[in-house]
């Protein structure tokens, strides 16, 4: 038998061949968008360490959605940087704050625009942690009646998907029972199910200036070292009613990711988050990897591991590269 049979390079041969074997596709579909938003009207302030990402009033918020609508995105989520803080988070349920007036100017906008919300408590408490504090660590228990009415008052603003952030035990279920009681039962959860204490977040924490004022996220957040743990997590927030779950980060945790799709049917999507949306733009911006190239191979990658949807810095650029391919 001559050498070689299988010529794995006849299949390669001309882009055509290849379109036609190509396993995993982008379409700006599996793309959500972040948005920060601020109180106020026409403002818009850059983030230095996001190059192409702002933050802005509800106002702008909307036509930046419209924008991503035009371009096939078909969903973003929305984090608050409220004018004020207190310890127990109290302006994350404020209904005049600016998530739920961003909410509001989104939906009017752009209707067909999933609006997502993050509800955490961290960007509303004056120490920065995700949840209350009590004898000097985050109280578990005491944080879920707060978080659920933060999702409460993103959902009476209109919100169509909420997604807790804040890694507390109990609060998928906690959130469930609240909307439903309440009237909001056909408002889904995506659940940040698996998410790591991570050094990736440091460009988010200054956007949405929620860095901790003392300790860190260890006693919550997941350690990077384990996977095992994380399928715990998704199977028990999956039980607890999530309808769809997230792995963040997204880059480091890609094995997670395909961890988490073989344990779970639901929906799955993964967080590529502002460290590693800092670092392609920061290399990129001096010459030394070609952006647009990396970010779309990083995207197809998280896709390729699994995941159905990407939460990305990136969605408005790519699916303006994915449209003119
Ligand atoms: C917490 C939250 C964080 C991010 C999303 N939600 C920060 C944190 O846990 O410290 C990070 C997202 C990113 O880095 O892009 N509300």
């Amino acid at each position: 038998m001559a050498f070689p049979l299988h010529r794995y390079r006849r299949l390669r041969l001309s882009e055509s061949l290849r379109a036609m074997v190509r396993e995993t596709t982008l379409d700006p579909a599996d793309f959500i968008a972040p948005m920060f938003v601020v109180p106020g009207e026409g403002v818009r302030q850059p983030i230095p360490s996001m190059p192409g990402i702002d933050r802005v009033s509800p106002d702008l918020a909307a036509e930046d959605a419209s924008e991503l609508a035009a371009r096939g995105v078909l969903s973003v989520i929305l984090f608050g940087i409220p004018d004020h803080k207190d310890a127990v988070g109290s302006p994350s349920a404020d209904l005049t704050g600016p998530v739920c007036r961003a909410v509001e100017t989104i939906k009017a906008a752009s209707p067909a625009t999933v609006v997502m919300t993050d509800v955490c408590l961290c960007e509303y408490t004056d120490h920065g942690h995700c949840g209350v504090i009590v004898d000097q660590s985050v109280d578990n228990d005491a944080t879920l009646p707060i978080l659920a009415a933060e999702a409460l008052a993103h959902a009476r603003a209109g919100a169509d998907v909420v997604a807790p952030s804040d890694m507390m035990d109990g609060r998928v279920r906690a959130i469930r029972d609240v909307l439903d009681a309440s009237g909001y039962r056909n408002v889904p959860i995506l659940s940040y199910a698996a998410k790591y204490a991570s050094g990736f977040y440091g460009p988010f924490r200054e956007a949405a200036e929620s860095t901790p004022a003392f300790g860190d996220r260890r006693a919550y957040q997941m350690d990077p070292a384990n996977v095992r743990e994380a399928v715990k997590e998704i199977l028990s927030d999956v039980e607890e009613g999530a309808d769809m779950v997230m792995v963040k980060p997204a880059l480091s945790y890609l094995d997670v990711v395909r961890a988490a799709k073989e344990v779970t049917n639901v929906p799955l999507a993964t967080y590529n988050v502002s460290g590693e949306y800092a670092m392609v733009k920061a290399a990129a911006e001096r010459g030394w990897i070609d952006g647009k190239r990396v970010t779309l191979e990083i995207l197809t990658s998280m896709k390729r591991a699994g995941a159905d949807l990407i939460l990305t810095y990136h969605a408005k650029e790519a699916a303006e590269w994915l449209q003119g391919r």
